[in-house]
Order: C-alpha cells, then sequence, then structure tokens
C-alpha cells in the first residue's frame, strides 16, 4: 500500500525536480548570457572608450530609467557637463553636444534614419508623418501633406487663429485680475486653433474648458516610451480591469479616433470638393503626381497634427508668459514696439500678422522662449547609416544610436553667454551664425517641424495681442519650482500649472 500510495506522489517529486533543474539550468544560461554580453559591452565593444556612466556601458536600462523620472534631459546635459561632448549613454547610444554635428545628424543630405522609438508613437501599425522611418515613403508623405502647413495656407486661415484669440482674450476680460491657469488655457487655445484650421471646425474647448483629448495627450507620450521600451508590458497587463490602467491604455487610440470622427465631420460639412483653401481640403487633394492619401491614413494624420500642434505651443505660449510676468520692464518694451509698429490699433483685436512679423523684440522674445523653453529639447534619436560614419573624434559603427540635445546646444555658454538667462536682446539682428547654427527648437533638415509657421504665428499674435491689452503679473500660487521642467518627450511645468494675473492697461 505504501509503494502504491508514495509511487505517483514520488513520480511528481522527480517531474519537480526536472522541472526545478531545468530552471535552474535555463536562468544560470540567461545570466551568464548577459554576464558574457556586460563584459563585451565594457571591454570590446567598438564604442567601449567613449565616456559615460559606467552603469550606461553595459545596460541601456540606465538610460531607459532616466526617460521614465521625467528629467532625463537634465540629467544627460549633466553627463555631458561631467564626460564632454560625447557620452556614451547606453551600450549602443552616444549623444553628442557639437553643434557641428547637427548637419551631419540632421541636415537635409544626412542619412541618419530615425530609430524604433517612433513606433511607439503608431496605434494601428500605420505609420503618419511624424513617424515614418524610410526615407523615400517619408519624402513622398511629406510631398502630399508640405502645402498644409506652409506658410501661404496658414496665413490663409489667419482670421480663424484670430478667432480663437479673440475668444481667449474674452476669457481672460472675464477674469481679470485675478490668478488664471494660461497652461490649462492655452492648451484649450491651441487645441481650437488646430483644429478649426486643419478639421474645418474648432473644438470649442476654450468654452467647454474641457476636452477628452486634453488628458489622452498627456499619457500620449509616455505609453509611446513604454511601447517603445517595455514592448512586453502592455500585452501582459492590457486585461487588468483598473479603469485608470485602461484609461491609460487608451491614449493612443483615443486620439487617433478623434482624427477619424473629426475627418468624417468634415466630409460630412463640407465633402471632397467644396474648394476650401484650409489645410485639411489640401490634404485630400495631395499632391500632382502622387497617389492621395486614403481616408483613413489622413484621419491617423490629423490624430498625429493634434499632439504634434498642441500641447507643444501651449507650453512655450505658457513659458513666455511667465517670463513677461516676471520682467515688468520688458513688457513696456515690448508694448512701445507694438504700439509703434502698429497704428491704429483697435482695443482687444489681434494684430495682424504682417505687422508682427519683423518687430525685432517680439522675434527676440520669441526665439529666446523657444531657446530656453522649447517643447522638445531633449535628445531627438537618429540611427548611424550603413558603413558607420567618423563623428567627432570617434568611429562609429552603423546601428548604433546617436543624438544631440537642443537643450545642451541650447546652454552653450560659450555661443549663449549666461545661457539661463532669459534675454531677447541677444538675437538682435537675428543672432549670430554660431547662435543660429546651434539652435535645434524645431529640429533640422527633412525631418523638421513643419509646424513652424502656424506655431510662429500663434507665438506673436498672442504676445502682440496679451501686450497691448494687459499687464502680466506671477499668481499668488507660483513657487520657485513651479515651472522646472518636466519632460515627458515633450516638455512640461512640473506644477502643472502657470498662475499669471491679468491687469486691463488704462487705454
Ligand atoms: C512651438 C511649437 C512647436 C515646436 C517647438 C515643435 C518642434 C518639433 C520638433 C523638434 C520636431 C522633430 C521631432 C523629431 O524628429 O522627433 C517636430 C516635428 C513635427 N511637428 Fe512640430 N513643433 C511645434 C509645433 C507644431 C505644430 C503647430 C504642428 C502642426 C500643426 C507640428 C507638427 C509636426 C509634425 C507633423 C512633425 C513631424 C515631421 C516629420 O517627421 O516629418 N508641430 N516638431
Amino acid at each position: 500500500m505504501a509503494k502504491i500510495a508514495y509511487g505517483p506522489i514520488g513520480m511528481v517529486g522527480a517531474e519537480h525536480v526536472t522541472w526545478g533543474r531545468g530552471l535552474a539550468g535555463a536562468f544560470a544560461t540567461l545570466m551568464l548570457w548577459y554576464i558574457g554580453k556586460a563584459t563585451y559591452n565594457i571591454f570590446l565593444h567598438p564604442l567601449r572608450k567613449v565616456p559615460g556612466p559606467f552603469v550606461a556601458k553595459f545596460t541601456s536600462k540606465w538610460l531607459e530609467y532616466q526617460g521614465f523620472t521625467g528629467h532625463k534631459t537634465a540629467t544627460l546635459h549633466n553627463m555631458h557637463q561631467k564626460f564632454g561632448p560625447v557620452v556614451r549613454v547606453a551600450p549602443d547610444e552616444l549623444l553628442f553636444s557639437d553643434p557641428a554635428l547637427i548637419k551631419k545628424i540632421y541636415g537635409f543630405k544626412a542619412s541618419y534614419l530615425k530609430t524604433s522609438f517612433y513606433t511607439g508613437f503608431d496605434d494601428y501599425g500605420e505609420p503618419v508623418l511624424f513617424t515614418l522611418r524610410d526615407r523615400s515613403l517619408h519624402r513622398d508623405r511629406k510631398k502630399l501633406m508640405a502645402h498644409a502647413f506652409s506658410e501661404s495656407t496658414i496665413l490663409q486661415g489667419e482670421h480663424l487663429v484670430a478667432e480663437q484669440i479673440e475668444k481667449f482674450l474674452s476669457k481672460i476680460e472675464d477674469q481679470q485680475g485675478t490668478a488664471m491657469d494660461v497652461y490649462m488655457w492655452f492648451r484649450c487655445l491651441t487645441l481650437d486653433i488646430v483644429s478649426s484650421l486643419f478639421m474645418g471646425a474648432s473644438f470649442e474647448t476654450l468654452d467647454k474648458r474641457d476636452h477628452e483629448y486634453m488628458d489622452s495627450v498627456d499619457s500620449y507620450f509616455v505609453l509611446a516610451g513604454l511601447k517603445w521600451q517595455i514592448p512586453w508590458l502592455i500585452p501582459l497587463t492590457s486585461w487588468i480591469p483598473w479603469a485608470r490602467w485602461q484609461h491609460f491604455l487608451g491614449a493612443q487610440t483615443k486620439i487617433y479616433n478623434l482624427g477619424r470622427s473629426s475627418f468624417k465631420d468634415y466630409l460630412e460639412r463640407h465633402g471632397r470638393n467644396s474648394g476650401r483653401q484650409d489645410a485639411l481640403t489640401k490634404i485630400i487633394h495631395g499632391d500632382k503626381v502622387l497617389p492621395p492619401l486614403s481616408d483613413e491614413q489622413i484621419a491617423l494624420e490629423i490624430g498625429s497634427i493634434l499632439v504634434a500642434g498642441t500641447d507643444t505651443t501651449a507650453t512655450v505660449l505658457t513659458y513666455l508668459c511667465w517670463e513677461l510676468a516676471k520682467m515688468p520692464t520688458l513688457q513696456v518694451q515690448l508694448r512701445d514696439e507694438l504700439k509703434q509698429a502698429i497704428l491704429g490699433y483697435q482695443d482687444k483685436h489681434v494684430p495682424k500678422y504682417s505687422d508682427l512679423k519683423f518687430l525685432p523684440l517680439l522675434e527676440g522674445i520669441v526665439l529666446e522662449g523657444l531657446r530656453l523653453h522649447g517643447p522638445a529639447v531633449g535628445s531627438i534619436p537618429r540611427v548611424v547609416p550603413i558603413g558607420g560614419d567618423m563623428l567627432g573624434e570617434y568611429f562609429v559603427p552603423a546601428g548604433t544610436t546617436v543624438g544631440i540635445q537642443a537643450y545642451t546646444t541650447h546652454h552653450d555658454p560659450t555661443i549663449f553667454p549666461d545661457p539661463d538667462t532669459f534675454k531677447p536682446e541677444r538675437w538682435a539682428n537675428g543672432g549670430t551664425r554660431e547662435m543660429k547654427d546651434a539652435s535645434l527648437p524645431w529640429s533640422k533638415g527633412s525631418r523638421m517641424c513643419p509646424g513652424l509657421h502656424l506655431a510662429t504665428l500663434e507665438l506673436k499674435a498672442v504676445l502682440a495681442a496679451l501686450s497691448l491689452g494687459w499687464e502680466l503679473s506671477l499668481g499668488p500660487n507660483m513657487k520657485d519650482d513651479t515651472m522646472d521642467m518636466i519632460d515627458n518627450w515633450v516638455l512640461m511645468p512640473k506644477g502643472n500649472f502657470c498662475d499669471i494675473v491679468f491687469k486691463p492697461l488704462a487705454v
């Protein structure tokens, strides 16, 4: 009996032992592989001589972790201070700070492609202008879309931009004398402008003060980072019935669905051949030679434009208001410049862009805002092409990820003396050749931001309208660290708000 009773249990025990041994063997093999790889990365790797934090020499986890702290850009900037102009930030990733390399890595003729990081932004496996990595596919997509972003198309919609800014001014009027969170209001404003221009109708977020899109976009960049850096996490956890997690996971889908519904509404309202000169009709009709984009591709592009074109501009506007609020003398100087340039200005209206475009102080303020508070000042990753390349004093093998942080070139004291200080006057006469070469707020080359004409118009028009009608000061809740930089790919203020008090100017 005893034998019969113990037989099967003994067999199961033997299986356990076998399983246990198997697992231990697999673990040991994994460890050996890991130690072998780490040893190779530290002692034999072609990049072994490049300085950098020790942990980054053998694992990319250190860099990935920085991405989740919200301080990646600042930490990597400090690494440059410690290790010099080239830093090995992961076994196969280098960061450079020499502006002379900007052209080589990002310039029009550069053959450095975007890394696989960008696929994290694709939700339906269908890439968009921002995420296309293949050079010729990107060139064709750009041809189909470039005219929608051109300065002349944007200027045809200038009245739509002004309409939204005037609505924003009326909100200031309602709240004059009390603290107003401009970060939230600028997000509403830029969303209403982009939807007016690209979707044929404003989302009217300024009236509703909220939009389902708003919190989705907060999660959008974090989600893209997670999808790329920990690809197994999302499939493994997508079943968890925790509402906040589900909400977070659905952020990209929500934005792309918004793109779809906006496009559907547009077609119902205007059709495909309305003759409208707006950006969306231009995208629908595409180029003379290439076949037009499919409806699905257009809808996805709209979702992507919503993200690319709202928080970016809103962040710079927020930081510019903050800088102005701290500098009453600069406000007076700007107001004087505007009053001299715009004869017959009507109170509470938005000046015409043609009156603003070339005003030197306004230009200096915008450029200084983009230098110190550009929303995408972290490293923009690219892959070294086949054959490898000499970058500075190092030969860098093909496939290595390289990048330059605008934050670091923008803080180079040899180019921008007293780099932490907001000094619009440093841009007098357009700034020096070195300043222009080191400026990277829009990136450079074929992947440069196509939204810069719209963004510049928005920045100048809003600043001008505010300066002409209002005196700005900081709200009582603003602390020293409220506006510290948190970066989730796109920069945001640590406090997640920026309170400004607007006092009407005596007419
Ligand atoms: C102050 C505002 C803005 C700044 C500083 C900014 C900055 C940038 C930067 C640095 C890139 C390159 C990113 C990379 O290569 O990874 C970029 C790309 C892009 N931006 Fe902007 N952006 C702004 C506003 C806008 C606006 C208003 C729009 C659209 C209405 C827009 C649409 C795009 C698109 C579609 C791309 C992808 C271009 C491509 O890969 O070919 N951006 N932007």
